[in-house]
C-alpha cells in the first residue's frame, strides 16, 4: 500500500492527553491506555475513531469507565474503530493490550535486549505497544506508570520528570513519570532493568538544573565518561549557537546492545546502540570517539529540532534529520577541525549518497510517496538533506541563517511542521526568493555540473561557462534547473587570490556564484593575468562537477587554495584520474605509469608541516574502490579497480618511501594517550604512513611490529587491518588475529572489530571466510551490531569478495536477507540495499546480481520492507 503526501489530512478527533501503565512481564506485559479526545471541530458527528495497531491483543476497551460493547467496535491486530463517541465533549477511551517483549524480534515497540526492557517507537513503534493515533502530528503530554518486579527490574524509566514510585506489592514496585512537553508517540520510550549509571549534571544559561544520567550494564561505568563529556559539551554549545536551552529535570541516556540503528531521540530519555556510548582508549578508536561525540550530539540536538518542533507527517522527515545532521555538523567542525570535519563529511556523503541517488533507490530529500516510512531512514534525507540545510546557511550567511533559525523556534514551538513552513523562515527574515532553491527537497538525482573556463588576455577577462544537468530519478524524468551556490575564487598564477572587477551576467554575491539557468555564463574583468579557477570551493552544492582544468592547474589549486577542501578535492581528482586511467589500463592489458605530477602533488602536501596530522592523513587515503567505479560509472570490474588501486597505491609507497619513514618517527606518540581531535590526527596520519610502508616493503613485519607496540586500539585495530588485508596468508597475521581474539574475548564491540576486518579482507575466497566466520561460537544472528559488522562489512566494504564473478556471494546475501528478515525486517532491508549499484557492473556480474534479487522478490512471506527494496531496486 503507498502512501501519498497529498492525501495528507489532520485527523477526525484531537488527543488532549496519554495516561499509560505498564506491568512488566516478558511473556505477558499489560499495558493499559487511557487516552482522552475530543472531536476536531466541523468533524462529522458520525466519524469513527480510528487507531493504529500492530501484532496487537485487545483485552479491554472502556468509553469513560464503561466497557465498551461489541456494537460499538471493531479491533483487528492492525486496528481499531470505535463508533458512536460523543459529538463535541472531551471523552475517555480505555485500552487494555497484552504484549511480548521476550518474543519481539523486530526491535520495534517494547523489547527485550540483555535482560532490559527498552522501546524503539519511531516511525510506526509504538502502536505495537497499543491502539494510538500513530502519526507525529498528534501531541499530547504522556503520564507513565510502571510496575515490574523489583529485584530483576530496580530501574524503571520513562519520559519527561520523575513524579515518585515505590512498592506495588510483595515483589513487585512501581514508578512514574510525567512529561509535561506534549510530543507524539514516536518519542515515548521504556526502559526498566538492572544498569549501572554515571550521572553528572548541568546548569543551563537561565540557571536550571539538570540531572545527566547515563546508563549502561554494571562494569562498563567508565566507558561511559567520553559520553557525558561529548553530552555536556553539545548542552553548552547549543546554547551558545542556536540559543537553545534545555527543558526538563533530567536527561538520560540509556546504552543497549541490540538496536537497529545508532541511536533515539526520546523526549528525556534516549536510547544508544551502546556502539556510539561506551569507549576507552583501549576498545575505541579514534572513530568510536569521534562517533559517539557526533551521535551523543545528534540525539541531544533533535531536543529542539525534532521534539519541540516535530514533523508534520512522515515525507517531512528531513526536517529534523537534515537539520540536526546539519546541527551535529556544525558541532564537531567547532570542537574538532573544521576542514578535516568537511572532507570527512563530502568523502561520507560521495560514498554513501551519491550511489542512492544515482541508482534505483534514488529520491528526493522530500519524499512524496512511500510503501514502508522505515525504508526512508536514508542518506539521502540525512546527509544530502544536511547539505541542503548547509546551502541556505551559505545562501544567507551565519547571521542571515542564524536569523531563520530564531524565527523557526519562535513560531513553531509546540508544532508538527512541513519543510515548507522551515522554508518560509528564511524567506520572510531574509526577503529571499527561494522557490527555486527549494527543488533541493523535491528533485532527486545528484546534479551534474559542467564548467569550463577562457581567458582573454587583450581583456584582462575571465569567461566562465556553466551548464547543469539533473539526471532522470524513479518517477522523475524530468528536472527543472536548480538555484546551485559555488563557492569559488580566482587564484592566480603566485598563488594569492584575485579580486576581480565585478562579474557580469549572472549573479555573484561575494564569493558565492549562483548557477540558476541550464547554461549560464560570466565574465570576470580587471584581470592581468590568466587565473585559476577554484570552484564548488568546501564542496558548497553536493553535486557532482566537471570542470575543465589541465593537471597543472589542479595542482596550482592543491598548493595554493587557501580554502583546504579545495585543496583535498584537487588532489582527490587527481589522483582520481589517474586511478581511472589505471583502471583502463588493467582491463586493456597494457601498463600504466602514474603521472608525476600526481605523485609530486601529494607527497609536497603530505609533507607539509604547515598542515595538520588529520588533513594530511586524509590526502593519503586515496579514493576507494567504490569511488573509482562511481567515476567510471558502468561496466565496472571490481577486480581491474583493485588491481589499478593496488598498483597506484605501490607506486606512491615507493617514490614516498623516505617522506614515509620520516612521518613514522615524527608522528610517533607525544605523551600518553588522549582521544582529542590533535592527537587523533597524528595517529591517523602515522598509520597511514605505516601502511604505504608496508606496501613498499611487502613485507608484514612492520604492521606486526606496530600490532605488537599498539597501547590503544587505533592503532592496534589499523594495524590488524594492514595485516589481514594486505598479507592474508601471513603467519604473522593469523597470529595476530587469534591474539585479538583473545585479549577481546569478552567485549562484543570490539569482536565487532574482529569479525569486520575479516569481512574486509579482499579477494574471491572472502566468502568461505565469511561463512566460516558465521560459525563462529560469538556469531549471533539476532544482535544486529554483529550481523553489520560481519554480512555488512562484506557486503558493503568488500567490492572484490562481494562481487566475486561467480555471483556467488549475492546468492549469499539474498540467503542472509530472507533468513533474517522472518525475525528482524529493517535489518534485512537495510543489508540488501548493498545491491543497489547492480546495474553498473558488467555483465556477468550484474545478471548474477539480478538473479539473486529476482529470488528474493519471488520469496513468499517477505515484509513489507524487503518487498519495497527489492521491487525498487531490480525495477530502477
Ligand atoms: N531518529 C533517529 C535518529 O536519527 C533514528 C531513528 C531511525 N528509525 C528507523 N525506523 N530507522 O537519531
Ligand atoms: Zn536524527
Amino acid at each position: 500500500e503507498t502512501i501519498r503526501l497529498e492525501d495528507y489530512r489532520p485527523t477526525d478527533f484531537v488527543l488532549e492527553r496519554v495516561d499509560l501503565t505498564f506491568e512488566l512481564d516478558p511473556a505477558e506485559t499489560k499495558v493499559e491506555a487511557r487516552l482522552i479526545f475530543h472531536r476536531r471541530e466541523g468533524v462529522d458527528s458520525a466519524a469513527p475513531l480510528v487507531l493504529d495497531g500492530d501484532e496487537l491483543t485487545l483485552t479491554a476497551l472502556h468509553l469513560d469507565q464503561n466497557e465498551l460493547d461489541a456494537a460499538h467496535y471493531e479491533a483487528t491486530d492492525e486496528q481499531l474503530v470505535i463508533r458512536g463517541l460523543p459529538e463535541s465533549a472531551p471523552f475517555e477511551i480505555m485500552i487494555g493490550t497484552v504484549i511480548a517483549p521476550e518474543s519481539n524480534t523486530t526491535l520495534m515497540g517494547l523489547y527485550r535486549t540483555s535482560n532490559v526492557y527498552c522501546t524503539q517507537c519511531e516511525a510506526e513503534g509504538f502502536r505495537r505497544i497499543t491502539y494510538f493515533p500513530d502519526r507525529p502530528d498528534v501531541l499530547a503530554p504522556y503520564t507513565v506508570t510502571i510496575v515490574a518486579d523489583k529485584a530483576a527490574n530496580p530501574l524503571l524509566l520513562s519520559n519527561g520528570n520523575f513524579l515518585g514510585g515505590g512498592n506495588y506489592d510483595g515483589t513487585r514496585h512501581f514508578a512514574a513519570w510525567f512529561d509535561p512537553h506534549p510530543k507524539p508517540s514516536y518519542l515515548f520510550a521504556l526502559v526498566a532493568g538492572d544498569l549501572g549509571v554515571v550521572e553528572d549534571s548541568f546548569t543551563t544559561a537561565s540557571g536550571r538544573e539538570v540531572a545527566l544520567k547515563i546508563y549502561v550494564e554494571h562494569g562498563k561505568e567508565p566507558r561511559a565518561a567520553y559520553a557525558m563529556d561529548a553530552l555536556k559539551r553539545s548542552m553548552r554549545w547549543d546554547e551558545e549557537r542556536f540559543g537553545r536551552e534545555y527543558d526538563l529535570d533530567i536527561f538520560m541516556i540509556v546504552a543497549v546492545s541490540d538496536f537497529n540503528m545508532g541511536a533515539m531521540e526520546n523526549k528525556g530519555l534516549n536510547v544508544f546502540n551502546d556502539k556510539y556510548v561506551l569507549a576507552d582508549p583501549e576498545t575505541a578508536t579514534d572513530q568510536d570517539y569521534a562517533n559517539i561525540e557526533a551521535i551523543i550530539a545528534h540525539e541531544y540536538f533533535h531536543n529542539w529540532t525534532g521534539n519541540r518542533i516535530t514533523c508534520r507527517d512522515w515525507f517531512q522527515l528531513c526536517l529534523k534529520e537534515g537539520l540536526t545532521v546539519y546541527r551535529d555538523h556544525e558541532f564537531s567542525a567547532d570542537e574538532r577541525s573544521r576542514p578535516v570535519k568537511r572532507v570527512a563529511e563530502v568523502r561520507h556523503l560521495k560514498a554513501e549518497q551519491f550511489p542512492e541517488d544515482g541508482g534505483p533507490l534514488a529520491h528526493p530529500v522530500r519524499p512524496t510517496r512511500y510503501r514502508e516510512i522505515n525504508n526512508f531512514y536514508t542518506t539521502t534525507v540525512y546527509e544530502k538533506g544536511s547539505e541542503v540545510t548547509g546551502m541556505i546557511a551559505t545562501l544567507l550567511g551565519r547571521e542571515g541563517f542564524k536569523a531563520g533559525m530564531d524565527l523557526y523556534f519562535e513560531r513553531h514551538d509546540g508544532q508538527a511542521v512541513t519543510i515548507e513552513d522551515f522554508v518560509r523562515c528564511f524567506a520572510e527574515t531574509s526577503g529571499r526568493d527561494l522557490t527555486q532553491f527549494s527543488l533541493w527537497y523535491h528533485q532527486a538525482g545528484t546534479p551534474l555540473v559542467t564548467a569550463s573556463s577562457a581567458y582573454d588576455a587583450a581583456r584582462q577577462s575571465l569567461t566562465l561557462t556553466l551548464e547543469q544537468m539533473v539526471p532522470p530519478t524513479p518517477g522523475q524524468s524530468e528536472k527543472a534547473p536548480m538555484h546551485i551556490p559555488l563557492r569559488f575564487a580566482l587564484i592566480l598564477p603566485d598563488g594569492t587570490v584575485a579580486t576581480p572587477s565585478e562579474g557580469t551576467g549572472t549573479d555573484v554575491t561575494g564569493e558565492v556564484l549562483h548557477l540558476t539557468e541550464r547554461q549560464q555564463s560570466v565574465t570576470f574583468t580587471g584581470l592581468p593575468a590568466r587565473p585559476i579557477v577554484s570552484l564548488n570551493r568546501g564542496f558548497s552544492a553536493p553535486i557532482n562537477l566537471h570542470l575543465q582544468q589541465s593537471a597543472e592547474d589542479k595542482a596550482l589549486i592543491a598548493r595554493f587554495d587557501p580554502d583546504l577542501f579545495a585543496r583535498w578535492q584537487a588532489l582527490t581528482d587527481l589522483a582520481l584520474a589517474d586511478l581511472v586511467a589505471a583502471t583502463a589500463a588493467v582491463k586493456g592489458g597494457t601498463t600504466h605509469t602514474i603521472s608525476p605530477l600526481v605523485v609530486e602533488a601529494l607527497l609536497s602536501a603530505v609533507g607539509d608541516d604547515a598542515l595538520e596530522p588529520a588533513f594530511r592523513a586524509q590526502i593519503l587515503a586515496l579514493p576507494s574502490e567504490s569511488d573509482i567505479a562511481r567515476e567510471i560509472g558502468k561496466s565496472n570490474d571490481p577486480d581491474a579497480i583493485w588491481t589499478a588501486r593496488l598498483g597506484v597505491l605501490r607506486a606512491i609507497a615507493e617514490a614516498g618511501r623516505p617522506a614515509f619513514e620520516k612521518l613514522v618517527a615524527e608522528m610517533a606518540a607525544d605523551g600518553p594517550f588522549s582521544p582529542d581531535a590533535a592527537s587523533a590526527g597524528r595517529r591517523a596520519l602515522r598509520n597511514i604512513a605505516l601502511t604505504y610502508l608496508a606496501h613498499a616493503e611487502q613485507s608484514p613485519l612492520r604492521a606486526k611490529a606496530a600490532f605488537d607496540a599498539a597501547d590503544n586500539m587505533t592503532d592496534r585495530a589499523h594495524a590488524l587491518a594492514l595485516l589481514a588485508h594486505v598479507f592474508p596468508d601471513a603467519g604473522e597475521t593469523l597470529v595476530a588475529l587469534q591474539a585479538f581474539r583473545t585479549r577481546f574475548a569478552d567485549n562484543p564491540l570490539v569482536l565487532d572489530k574482529w569479525f569486520s576486518i575479516q569481512a574486509a579482507a579482499p579477494g574471491h575466497g572472502a566468502l568461505e571466510r565469511i561463512k566460516a566466520l558465521m560459525g563462529d561460537p560469538s556469531f549471533n544472528p539476532l544482535n544486529p551490531n554483529r550481523v553489520r559488522a560481519l554480512v555488512g562489512a562484506f557486503a558493503f566494504g568488500n567490492p572484490t569478495g562481494f562481487n566475486r564473478p561467480d555471483g556467488e556471494s549475492y546468492r549469499f546475501l539474498a540467503d542472509q536477507v530472507l533468513e533474517i528478515d522472518r525475525r528482524n525486517p529493517q535489518l534485512a532491508a537495510r543489508l540488501l540495499t548493498a545491491m543497489r549499484s547492480w546495474r553498473s557492473l558488467e555483465e556477468g556480474r550484474a545478471a548474477a546480481a539480478q538473479a539473486a534479487l529476482a529470488r528474493i522478490k519471488e520469496a513468499p512471506g517477505l515484509s513489507a520492507d524487503v518487498s519495497d527494496i527489492v521491487e525498487r531496486t531490480l525495477k530502477g
